[in-house]
């Protein structure tokens, strides 16, 4: 089985869609997903004391006095020390800096009280009664630099009955959250993790090197510097060996081979390729695509023309 997504959630009150989280987690041993750290903004936010005691590390941090983008890395270098992949805002009341955002590009979720794109912001269930509308919701979307904005995975609809008040509807909003919200972070940490996601991954980035093209080769979808050389293939279960993974261009054999004893159920000697010294790494074990990139650059220098290697990238 892959490694389970390491979820990052984030507070500011009472949590209740942290502890719903949490809870699906370890109802399903078949769950894709674990939540690793809880943190808030607030250190009296009352989910921190619930997650604590449910043996989820915790951290908190007053955003007072500091700058947007200061608080932010602070929150980014917690995240990051607990190992998390992904993060899921629930009910963190902080605006978030466009640095946060760009760091966590992608694998960062939000959930909002509304049916949006009606009623962003806050007081949406107030919105929704002044408005007169006969339902309302939840939904759960993918974080973008514009405030409740972003692509919509998933959403709850409720009925708004004739006596509800902001806190009647509040409440039922939030039943249907707590269904709705452990469902869909799995099903988008299990979607990252399919081939033609991780295809699209290694894609964005092959092909942002320069002169960097895309053509099958062997089957496989392989990346070539125009001028010059294959540096990338991504293969899944070539021949039928189950696996889905990066071919990367090494250095040489010296390369490869260290690579592999240090870490010998992440990167592997590709069939078909020995000689020439490229190296496999494992893509669904939850990749290091930090590292991935900067050996994809390494890769991409050792194929490139000299004029188009020379650049200082
Ligand atoms: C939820 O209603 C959520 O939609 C909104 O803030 C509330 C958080 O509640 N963003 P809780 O802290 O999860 O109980």
């Amino acid at each position: 089985m892959p490694e389970r997504a390491r979820i990052g959630v984030l507070i500011s009150g009472r949590g209740s869609n942290m502890a719903a989280l949490l809870y699906a987690s370890r109802i399903d041993p078949a769950c894709p997903y674990e939540i690793v750290v809880v943190g808030s903004n607030d250190p009296e936010a009352a989910g921190l004391k619930l997650a604590a005691a449910e043996g989820v590390a915790t951290f908190a941090h007053s955003h007072k006095g500091l700058k947007r983008a200061e608080f932010d890395t602070i929150i980014t270098r917690e995240l990051e020390k607990a190992g998390v992949t992904h993060i899921a805002l629930a009910g963190y009341m902080r605006l978030l800096s466009p640095e946060f955002v760009t760091h966590w590009q992608g694998r960062c979720l939000n959930i909002h009280p509304s049916l949006l794109p009606r009623h962003k912001g806050l007081n949406t269930h107030e919105a929704v009664l002044a408005a007169g509308e006969d339902e309302t919701g939840c939904t759960i979307h993918i974080v973008t630099p514009e405030l409740d904005d972003g692509p919509i995975l998933g959403q709850a609809r409720i009925k708004v009955l004739a006596h509800d008040t902001p806190e009647t509807l509040a409440t039922r909003v939030q039943y249907a959250e707590h269904q709705l919200y452990p469902r869909v972070l799995a099903d988008w940490v299990s979607a990252a993790q399919r081939p033609e996601a991780l295809l699209e991954r290694v894609r964005g980035l092959a092909l942002n090197l320069p002169a960097a093209a895309e053509k099958l080769s062997h089957g496989s979808p392989g990346f070539f510097v125009e001028g010059g050389k294959f540096f990338a293939y991504f293969t899944d279960n070539h021949h039928g060996d189950g696996i889905t993974a990066l071919l990367l261009k090494a250095s040489g054999l010296d390369e490869a081979a260290m690579l592999i004893e240090q870490d010998p159920s992440r990167f592997f000697r590709p069939k078909y390729f020995g000689p020439a010294g490229w190296v496999g790494i494992v893509l669904t074990d939850g990749p290091d695509w930090a590292m991935i990139e900067a050996m994809m650059t390494a890769a991409w220098r050792l194929c490139a023309p000299r004029r188009l290697a020379g650049l200082p990238f």
